[in-house]
Order: C-alpha cells, then structure tokens, then sequence
C-alpha cells in the first residue's frame, strides 16, 4: 500500500512539473533569464512594449547581440492581468485594439535619440496589430531620417499588416524595414542568430 502511494505520488509530481514546464515554454520564449546588454554607442536602440514579459526577452537578446541600447514604452497605466484577458472583450486590451483612435498614454517618451540611426521597435500582436501604444510612441517621437525594423512575438499569428500600418504614423524620411515575428518557443541562440540578419539586410 505505502509503495503505491509512493509510486502515485512520484507519479503526480512528475506530471505537475512536466505541465509546469509546457506552460512556461508554450506561452513564451525558451529563455530563463535576460542576458546582460552592454551597449556600443553603436548607432542601434531597441526599443520594445512588453506587458506580459515575452517582447522584453526577445528584445533583450536581440540588444545584447547588437550591442544596442534599450528603451522601454512604459504605460502610465500599467496593464494588470485582466487588462491582458484577450478572452473578455470587454478588457483594456481589447478595447483598445478595437479602436482607432486609442493613444493610451506613455509614462515618458525618449528624450533625444539623435545618436540613434537605426531602431529595432519590438510588440507584441494584439488583435493581429500592434498595441495601440506603439501608435503614440511613433506619433509623438521624433524618428526622422531613421531606419525601423519592427518584430514582434504572437501565440500564432505572424506579423501580417502590423508592421506596415505603422508606416504612416512617421514621415517619409523613416526607412522602415520588414518586420520580423520571433516565433513562440524560439531559444536564445535563435534570436541571436536572427539579429545578425536584421541588421545586414
Ligand atoms: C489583447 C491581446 C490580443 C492578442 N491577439 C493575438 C493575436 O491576434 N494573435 C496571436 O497570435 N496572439 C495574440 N495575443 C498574444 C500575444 O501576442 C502574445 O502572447 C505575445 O507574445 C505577448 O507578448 P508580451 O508577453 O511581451 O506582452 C494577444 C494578446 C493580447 C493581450
């Protein structure tokens, strides 16, 4: 008897650690911990939105391989957990997502980015688009004469018309790249890999 419920115990235990190990890897990036940036003065900034963590990850490795800088959009409201319910459409998220005029309101915008030729602009899909957000940060920062690669991290959809319906939010001095999805589930190596590529293409 104390043999089987060792044997049910052990049994669970690996079950509850394997379920824990999925949903870490199958709703974000194979990566345990941000790498150290340590930034060139080389021209590139990363700048990202990141509510749930993922695009942070993802940005981080692509900054720490281009020896690029880092800025993040902060929300002046921060989104909590139900904000990000994409299942309730009635949640912050998708209330925005859904319209066209939402500017939600950044906690502070880049002051000078003059010593910045090339921006790597990473988010998250929503709604197959990118964050309402991203709109005010590229309305209200002075881009001009800049290249934009955008990426973006998504459950599923790749980066479809996200990355060009912000080209018109810029004037037509800003070179903007074709966008990247990093897929769910890439690994670190991946995304180093793939930051080479941006940046020679
Ligand atoms: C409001 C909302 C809408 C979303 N819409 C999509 C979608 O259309 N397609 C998709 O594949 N993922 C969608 N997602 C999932 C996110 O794109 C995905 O989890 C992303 O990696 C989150 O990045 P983050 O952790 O940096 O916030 C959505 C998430 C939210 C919160």
């Amino acid at each position: 008897m104390k043999k089987g419920l060792a044997i049910l115990l052990i049994l669970l235990l690996v079950c509850s650690g394997s379920l824990a190990e999925d949903a870490v890897t199958s709703a974000t990036l194979k990566i345990d911990m941000l790498p150290a940036v340590e930034a060139a003065d080389n021209g590139i900034l990363v700048v990202y939105f990141s509510p749930g963590d993922t695009v942070r990850a993802a940005a981080y490795i692509l900054a720490a391989a281009l020896s690029a800088d880092l800025f993040e959009i902060v929300p002046e409201e921060p989104y909590t957990t139900d904000d990000l319910n994409y299942y309730d459409r009635n949640a912050r998220s998708m209330v925005e997502t859904g319209d066209s005029t939402a500017r939600p309101a950044i906690a502070e915008l880049p002051e000078d980015l003059s010593r910045y030729d090339t921006i790597l602009l990473g988010y998250p899909i929503w709604g197959g688009q990118a964050p309402k957000i991203l709109y005010t940060f590229l309305e209200n920062t002075d881009l001009s004469g800049k290249t934009i690669i955008p990426f973006c991290t998504s459950n599923s959809s790749g980066i479809g018309s996200s990355d060009t319906n912000l080209h018109a939010l810029t004037d037509d001095s800003v070179l903007w790249q074709k966008g990247t999805r990093i897929k769910k589930g890439s690994t670190a190596e991946e995304i180093t890999l793939l930051a080479q590529t941006l940046i020679t293409e």
